[in-house]
């Protein structure tokens, strides 16, 4: 099987990585790609972003299937484009990509399939927006409607900057914003396929959205991950299963908008049960990391199938029962104002020691020399028999990396390693 990946980030070269290990794959091109990807796939100069290219580029190619990795091309519609061309693709329509790029379009799914969620308000005033900042209390959370690359969420104490932000989404053309109730309790994500019919849960993950440790400063594309959750409870697998994604896959059906894909699931464990934060059109960065290095079953032909409507006859996923922690290296300035240009140091090495691998995101060649490009630079990710040995060995790894002015948390899965191993003097589940 040829397949062509898009996108440019560690979530991208975590996939190829995958599907370069399934021997059901005979060639992999990515576009555009980043240079870790292109150590194991064709790059090719193409913009992800532009539906008519991603499809030519299928075509001349004769790739079997495509990848779509992040939201802002398939909320473009390429999907769309490359299915129309013939061509089986990995990732939902434009239309059902609403569910990632409407968060008012997902609250009114929710809300038809009866999946339980935060209260809410979709508003087009500010008038609108105090009444429901008022019905709700604080703290408040406010949403922007659209796509913002995770920066279109506030969550304050503090009433004037709840307002303040809604005043700047409602003033975009065609802005409005989702007012909601806050949610207590520890986040979860979990990836679950969809064939547009079937769907098929992988292993939960969690996130470390914060840029400091502690969750200290501002919000970030993420900052690590980890899997499994010890802490999770027994059956909740089964109940996102039951009471979110079926519900879900079922209703965008019911619209004729069939979603095949990924339907990222953002959890949060509240008091009063399990409701969903959000949804996303495709597999979370960096949590796919983890969640990857821990998947025995060949991806290939596991996407393969939910491209092609045959997830049911897929047979059961097999995992491994170890740990994998990711550690994100972010540039100097992130998330505010990335700086690029930086060289990097000890990449091999650190990819050399047992257990570790290391998944590019924002890098670039400078005269055969690797330096950062972007936010989030390299994802650092450890596997091991337990959490506490994973976190060891993706730190091992992070220990070897030099960049200037790098950043990268110190806590990823620390809580979650000492309570699996027993240690009492860390309490609370949350990060
Ligand atoms: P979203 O883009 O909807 O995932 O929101 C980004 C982050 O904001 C989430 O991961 C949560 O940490 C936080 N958040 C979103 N909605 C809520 C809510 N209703 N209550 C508390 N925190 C929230
Ligand atoms: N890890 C958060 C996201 O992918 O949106």
């Amino acid at each position: 099987m040829e397949i062509l990946v898009v996108g440019t980030g560690a979530r991208e070269h975590a996939l190829v990585r995958a599907l370069a290990a399934d021997p059901a794959v005979t060639g992999l091109h990515a576009a555009p790609g980043n240079p870790g990807i292109g150590e194991l796939a064709r790059l090719h100069d193409v913009d992800p972003l532009d539906p008519a290219a991603v499809a030519a580029l299928a075509t001349a190619l004769g790739v079997d299937l495509v990848i779509v990795g992040p939201e802002a091309p398939l909320v473009a519609g390429v999907a769309d484009a490359v299915r129309a061309a013939g061509i089986a693709v990995f990732g939902p329509s434009a239309a059902a990509a609403r569910l990632e790029g409407s968060k008012a379009f997902a609250k009114e799914v929710m809300a038809a399939a009866g999946v339980p969620t935060a209260a809410s308000r979709t508003c087009a005033t500010v008038e609108q927006v105090a009444a429901a900042l008022t019905e709700f209390g604080a703290p408040h959370v406010v949403k922007e409607d659209g796509l913002a690359a995770g920066k279109g969420v506030v969550v304050t104490d503090d009433r004037e900057a709840a307002l303040e932000h809604a005043r700047a989404c409602l003033a975009k053309p065609g802005g409005s914003v989702v007012v909601e109730e806050y949610l207590d309790g520890p986040e979860v994500s979990l990836f679950v396929l969809s064939d547009g019919t079937d769907v098929v849960p992988l292993v939960p993950a969690q996130d470390f959205k914060r840029i400091f440790d502690a969750d200290a400063g501002p919000n970030t594309g993420g900052m690590g991950a980890y899997s499994p959750l010890p802490w999770a409870p027994d059956g909740l697998v089964a109940e996102v299963v039951e009471t979110v994604a079926r519900p879900t896959v079922a209703e965008m059906a019911r619209r004729g908008t069939p979603f095949a894909g990924v339907l990222y699931c953002g959890l949060a464990l509240t008091s009063r049960g399990m409701r969903v934060v959000e949804f996303n059109a495709r597999f979370g960065d960096p949590e796919t990391q983890v969640v990857l290095a821990r998947l025995r079953t060949p991806l290939a032909g596991l996407l393969q199938a939910c491209a092609t409507g045959e997830l049911a006859a897929f047979g059961p996923l097999t995992w491994d029962d170890g740990a994998a922690v990711t550690v994100v290296i972010a540039s100097a300035g992130y998330p505010t104002q990335a700086r690029s240009g930086d060289r990097l140091t000890g990449v091999a090495q650190a990819g050399a020691l047992p257990g570790v691998h290391v998944l590019h995101a924002g890098t670039a060649l400078h005269d055969d020399a690797l330096v950062s490009a972007g936010g989030r630079v390299l994802s650092v990710v450890g596997t091991g028999a337990t959490l506490t040995e994973a976190r060891a060995t993706a730190y091992a790894g992070v220990d070897r990396i030099g960049l200037d002015g790098g950043q990268h948390r110190t806590d990823i899965a620390a809580r979650a390693a000492a309570e699996a191993s027993g240690d009492a003097s860390t309490e609370g589940k949350d990060a």
